[in-house]
Protein backbone atom coordinates (compact mmCIF):
# COMPACT_ATOMS: atom_id res chain seq x y z
CA UNK A 1 0.00 0.00 0.00
CA UNK A 2 1.46 3.60 -0.79
CA UNK A 3 2.33 5.74 2.49
CA UNK A 4 1.99 9.57 1.65
CA UNK A 5 4.25 11.93 3.24
CA UNK A 6 1.28 13.31 5.24
CA UNK A 7 0.73 9.55 6.35
CA UNK A 8 3.59 8.97 7.34
CA UNK A 9 4.59 11.99 9.24
CA UNK A 10 0.86 11.52 11.05
CA UNK A 11 2.02 7.77 11.92
CA UNK A 12 5.17 9.29 13.51
CA UNK A 13 3.08 11.92 15.22
CA UNK A 14 0.84 9.12 16.66
CA UNK A 15 3.82 6.84 17.76
CA UNK A 16 5.72 9.44 19.24
CA UNK A 17 2.04 10.75 21.40
CA UNK A 18 1.45 7.19 22.67
CA UNK A 19 5.42 5.95 23.68
CA UNK A 20 7.87 8.66 23.04
CA UNK A 21 9.79 7.16 20.18
CA UNK A 22 10.61 9.35 17.77
CA UNK A 23 11.04 7.64 13.81
CA UNK A 24 12.82 9.69 11.48
CA UNK A 25 12.79 10.42 7.44
CA UNK A 26 15.40 7.36 7.49
CA UNK A 27 12.65 5.12 8.88
CA UNK A 28 10.07 6.11 6.42
CA UNK A 29 10.52 2.53 4.11
CA UNK A 30 10.36 0.22 7.00
CA UNK A 31 6.89 2.70 8.33
CA UNK A 32 5.81 1.85 4.80
CA UNK A 33 5.76 -1.87 5.09
CA UNK A 34 4.72 -1.80 8.61
CA UNK A 35 1.62 0.49 8.14
CA UNK A 36 0.37 -1.70 5.46
CA UNK A 37 1.24 -4.64 7.22
CA UNK A 38 -1.83 -3.45 9.82
CA UNK A 39 -4.04 -1.81 7.52
CA UNK A 40 -4.03 -5.42 5.86
CA UNK A 41 -4.66 -7.51 8.95
CA UNK A 42 -6.96 -4.93 10.47
CA UNK A 43 -8.97 -5.61 7.13
CA UNK A 44 -8.74 -2.09 5.85
CA UNK A 45 -8.35 -0.55 2.41
CA UNK A 46 -5.64 2.44 2.92
CA UNK A 47 -3.33 3.29 5.60
CA UNK A 48 -5.42 6.43 5.87
CA UNK A 49 -8.04 4.55 6.92
CA UNK A 50 -5.79 2.49 9.26
CA UNK A 51 -4.89 5.84 11.07
CA UNK A 52 -7.92 7.57 11.26
CA UNK A 53 -9.42 3.87 13.30
CA UNK A 54 -6.05 4.35 15.58
CA UNK A 55 -7.24 7.94 16.50
CA UNK A 56 -10.58 7.49 16.87
CA UNK A 57 -10.26 3.93 18.82
CA UNK A 58 -7.47 5.38 21.26
CA UNK A 59 -8.09 2.33 23.96
CA UNK A 60 -8.63 -0.52 21.06
CA UNK A 61 -6.45 -3.36 20.80
CA UNK A 62 -4.67 -2.48 17.29
CA UNK A 63 -3.14 0.20 19.55
CA UNK A 64 -0.44 -2.51 20.75
CA UNK A 65 0.13 -4.45 17.30
CA UNK A 66 1.12 -0.46 16.46
CA UNK A 67 3.43 0.05 19.17
CA UNK A 68 4.60 -3.89 19.03
CA UNK A 69 5.52 -3.48 15.45
CA UNK A 70 7.46 0.26 15.58
CA UNK A 71 9.87 -0.97 19.07
CA UNK A 72 13.39 -2.26 18.72
CA UNK A 73 13.99 -4.80 20.55
CA UNK A 74 17.93 -5.47 20.09
CA UNK A 75 19.28 -6.66 22.97
CA UNK A 76 22.08 -9.54 24.76
CA UNK A 77 22.74 -11.15 27.38
CA UNK A 78 25.60 -9.33 29.36
CA UNK A 79 25.64 -6.54 26.68
CA UNK A 80 28.04 -3.86 27.83
CA UNK A 81 29.45 -5.71 30.61
CA UNK A 82 31.11 -3.30 32.41
CA UNK A 83 28.02 -2.60 33.70
CA UNK A 84 27.57 -5.89 36.19
CA UNK A 85 31.05 -6.07 36.78
CA UNK A 86 29.92 -2.45 38.58
CA UNK A 87 26.64 -3.81 39.38
CA UNK A 88 28.71 -7.05 41.53
CA UNK A 89 30.55 -4.17 43.37
CA UNK A 90 27.94 -2.20 43.98
CA UNK A 91 25.46 -4.36 45.44
CA UNK A 92 27.56 -5.92 47.81
CA UNK A 93 27.37 -2.76 49.48
CA UNK A 94 23.69 -2.77 50.06
CA UNK A 95 21.51 -3.61 52.28
CA UNK A 96 18.49 -6.52 51.59
CA UNK A 97 16.30 -6.13 50.27
CA UNK A 98 17.68 -5.09 46.84
CA UNK A 99 15.15 -4.22 44.44
CA UNK A 100 16.23 -3.40 40.50
CA UNK A 101 13.88 -2.11 38.11
CA UNK A 102 14.97 -3.15 34.43
CA UNK A 103 12.68 -0.57 32.61
CA UNK A 104 13.78 -1.62 29.18
CA UNK A 105 13.64 -5.56 29.33
CA UNK A 106 12.83 -6.06 25.80
CA UNK A 107 12.81 -10.23 25.51
CA UNK A 108 14.35 -10.75 28.92
CA UNK A 109 18.31 -10.94 28.27
CA UNK A 110 19.47 -8.02 30.28
CA UNK A 111 17.06 -8.74 33.32
CA UNK A 112 18.19 -12.13 33.44
CA UNK A 113 21.42 -11.13 33.53
CA UNK A 114 21.00 -9.31 36.46
CA UNK A 115 19.85 -11.83 37.97
CA UNK A 116 22.56 -14.29 37.21
CA UNK A 117 25.12 -11.62 38.90
CA UNK A 118 23.10 -10.88 41.94
CA UNK A 119 23.14 -15.09 42.15
CA UNK A 120 26.80 -15.07 41.67
CA UNK A 121 27.26 -12.09 44.29
CA UNK A 122 25.26 -12.67 47.01
CA UNK A 123 24.69 -15.60 48.94
CA UNK A 124 20.76 -14.76 49.19
CA UNK A 125 20.25 -13.13 46.24
CA UNK A 126 17.13 -15.62 45.40
CA UNK A 127 15.46 -14.36 48.41
CA UNK A 128 16.67 -11.37 49.07
CA UNK A 129 16.73 -9.32 45.49
CA UNK A 130 14.04 -8.52 43.25
CA UNK A 131 13.69 -7.44 39.94
CA UNK A 132 10.80 -5.62 37.85
CA UNK A 133 10.94 -6.27 34.71
CA UNK A 134 8.93 -4.66 32.24
CA UNK A 135 8.60 -2.97 28.87
CA UNK A 136 5.83 -1.31 26.24
CA UNK A 137 6.15 -4.02 23.88
CA UNK A 138 3.89 -6.97 25.32
CA UNK A 139 5.36 -9.69 22.76
CA UNK A 140 8.51 -8.49 24.17
CA UNK A 141 7.50 -9.19 27.64
CA UNK A 142 5.80 -12.57 26.84
CA UNK A 143 8.68 -14.06 25.33
CA UNK A 144 10.94 -12.11 28.22
CA UNK A 145 8.79 -14.59 30.85
CA UNK A 146 8.97 -17.87 28.93
CA UNK A 147 13.03 -17.52 29.18
CA UNK A 148 13.34 -19.79 26.16
CA UNK A 149 16.18 -19.16 24.13
CA UNK A 150 18.36 -20.62 20.89
CA UNK A 151 22.01 -21.27 21.43
CA UNK A 152 22.97 -18.34 19.21
CA UNK A 153 21.17 -15.82 21.85
CA UNK A 154 23.00 -17.41 25.11
CA UNK A 155 26.68 -17.17 23.10
CA UNK A 156 27.58 -14.43 25.25
CA UNK A 157 26.68 -15.93 28.62
CA UNK A 158 30.05 -17.75 30.36
CA UNK A 159 29.97 -21.43 30.00
CA UNK A 160 29.91 -21.59 33.64
CA UNK A 161 26.98 -19.67 33.95
CA UNK A 162 25.29 -21.11 31.24
CA UNK A 163 25.83 -24.58 32.69
CA UNK A 164 24.52 -23.39 36.00
CA UNK A 165 21.21 -21.60 35.25
CA UNK A 166 19.80 -22.64 31.62
CA UNK A 167 18.46 -25.92 30.79
CA UNK A 168 19.08 -27.41 27.48
CA UNK A 169 16.41 -28.14 25.10
CA UNK A 170 15.65 -31.80 24.46
CA UNK A 171 14.30 -33.89 20.84
CA UNK A 172 12.20 -31.19 19.37
CA UNK A 173 13.47 -28.41 21.49
CA UNK A 174 16.90 -29.43 20.79
CA UNK A 175 19.07 -26.32 19.97
CA UNK A 176 17.03 -24.23 22.50
CA UNK A 177 17.43 -23.34 26.22
CA UNK A 178 15.31 -22.15 29.14
CA UNK A 179 16.59 -20.42 32.06
CA UNK A 180 15.60 -22.51 34.95
CA UNK A 181 13.21 -21.47 37.59
CA UNK A 182 15.83 -19.66 40.03
CA UNK A 183 16.21 -17.01 37.82
CA UNK A 184 12.16 -16.59 36.90
CA UNK A 185 11.50 -16.51 40.58
CA UNK A 186 13.56 -13.18 41.34
CA UNK A 187 11.98 -11.36 38.20
CA UNK A 188 8.39 -10.02 38.12
CA UNK A 189 7.53 -9.11 34.32
CA UNK A 190 4.90 -6.59 33.14
CA UNK A 191 3.99 -4.29 30.44
CA UNK A 192 4.40 -0.92 31.04
CA UNK A 193 4.68 2.08 28.94
CA UNK A 194 7.61 4.41 30.36
CA UNK A 195 5.06 7.70 29.23
CA UNK A 196 2.03 6.54 31.21
CA UNK A 197 1.12 8.75 34.28
CA UNK A 198 1.30 5.88 36.79
CA UNK A 199 4.18 3.51 37.01
CA UNK A 200 2.37 1.08 39.68
CA UNK A 201 4.80 0.52 41.84
CA UNK A 202 5.39 1.24 45.49
CA UNK A 203 8.82 -0.29 45.72
CA UNK A 204 12.07 2.26 46.13
CA UNK A 205 15.00 1.17 43.64
CA UNK A 206 19.02 0.06 44.97
CA UNK A 207 19.03 0.42 40.81
CA UNK A 208 17.43 0.78 37.43
CA UNK A 209 18.55 -0.11 34.54
CA UNK A 210 16.86 1.97 31.52
CA UNK A 211 19.64 1.50 28.64
CA UNK A 212 19.46 1.52 24.80
CA UNK A 213 15.73 3.13 25.13
CA UNK A 214 16.23 6.98 25.58
CA UNK A 215 18.19 7.29 22.66
CA UNK A 216 14.66 6.93 21.00
CA UNK A 217 13.26 9.35 22.65
CA UNK A 218 13.72 13.33 22.09
CA UNK A 219 15.41 15.50 24.99
CA UNK A 220 12.13 16.77 26.98
CA UNK A 221 10.75 12.99 27.24
CA UNK A 222 14.16 12.07 28.42
CA UNK A 223 14.33 14.53 30.97
CA UNK A 224 10.79 14.34 32.20
CA UNK A 225 12.04 10.44 32.78
CA UNK A 226 14.80 10.94 34.44
CA UNK A 227 13.11 13.18 36.76
CA UNK A 228 10.61 10.47 37.62
CA UNK A 229 12.90 8.53 38.07
CA UNK A 230 15.09 10.11 41.08
CA UNK A 231 12.42 9.97 43.63
CA UNK A 232 12.04 5.98 43.44
CA UNK A 233 15.72 5.65 43.95
CA UNK A 234 17.07 5.17 47.38
CA UNK A 235 20.05 6.85 48.73
CA UNK A 236 23.13 6.62 46.52
CA UNK A 237 21.11 4.84 44.04
CA UNK A 238 21.87 3.72 40.62
CA UNK A 239 21.18 4.21 37.20
CA UNK A 240 22.41 2.40 34.13
CA UNK A 241 22.54 4.20 30.44
CA UNK A 242 22.93 2.66 27.41
CA UNK A 243 26.54 3.28 25.77
CA UNK A 244 25.45 5.94 23.77
CA UNK A 245 22.89 8.00 26.22
CA UNK A 246 24.43 10.90 27.86
CA UNK A 247 22.16 12.26 30.76
CA UNK A 248 25.00 14.96 32.31
CA UNK A 249 23.02 18.00 30.43
CA UNK A 250 19.45 17.38 30.86
CA UNK A 251 18.91 17.24 35.38
CA UNK A 252 20.51 17.48 38.16
CA UNK A 253 18.81 15.14 39.58
CA UNK A 254 21.39 12.31 38.61
CA UNK A 255 25.02 12.54 38.60
CA UNK A 256 27.54 10.77 36.29
CA UNK A 257 29.86 8.23 38.55
CA UNK A 258 31.45 6.93 35.38
CA UNK A 259 31.15 4.79 32.46
CA UNK A 260 27.13 5.48 31.49
CA UNK A 261 26.65 4.91 34.88
CA UNK A 262 24.94 7.49 37.25
CA UNK A 263 24.43 8.13 40.93
CA UNK A 264 21.22 9.86 42.08
CA UNK A 265 21.60 13.33 43.68
CA UNK A 266 20.48 13.74 47.27
C1 LIG B 1 16.86 -1.52 22.07
S1 LIG B 1 15.83 -2.22 23.30
C2 LIG B 1 16.93 -2.18 24.68
C3 LIG B 1 16.85 -3.42 25.52
C4 LIG B 1 17.80 -3.50 26.71
N1 LIG B 1 17.53 -2.46 27.67
C5 LIG B 1 19.22 -3.45 26.27
O1 LIG B 1 19.91 -2.44 26.45
O2 LIG B 1 19.72 -4.45 25.75
C6 LIG B 1 14.69 -0.88 23.65
C7 LIG B 1 13.42 -1.34 24.33
O3 LIG B 1 12.69 -0.19 24.76
C8 LIG B 1 11.32 -0.49 24.67
N2 LIG B 1 10.52 0.76 24.67
C9 LIG B 1 10.39 1.68 23.68
N3 LIG B 1 9.57 2.69 24.06
C10 LIG B 1 9.17 2.40 25.33
C11 LIG B 1 8.33 3.06 26.27
N4 LIG B 1 7.72 4.21 25.99
N5 LIG B 1 8.16 2.49 27.49
C12 LIG B 1 8.78 1.32 27.79
N6 LIG B 1 9.58 0.64 26.94
C13 LIG B 1 9.78 1.17 25.72
C14 LIG B 1 11.20 -1.28 23.38
O4 LIG B 1 10.04 -2.06 23.34
C15 LIG B 1 12.48 -2.12 23.42
O5 LIG B 1 12.26 -3.42 23.93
Amino acid sequence: MPVTSEEFARAARLLHQRTGIVVGEHKKEMATRTLSMRARKLGVQTVAEYLGYLSQNPDGLEWEEFVNSFTINHTAFFREQHHFETLKTFVKTRKAPINIWCSAASTGEEPYSIAMTLLETLPNAASQCFIWATDIDTQAIARAERGVYTFDRVKTVPEPLLRKYFLRGKDEKNGLVRVKPVLQSMIKYEPLNLLSPRWPTDKKFDAIFCRNIMIYFDKETQTKILERFAPLMKPEGLLFAGHSENFTYLTNAFKLQGQTVYAVSR
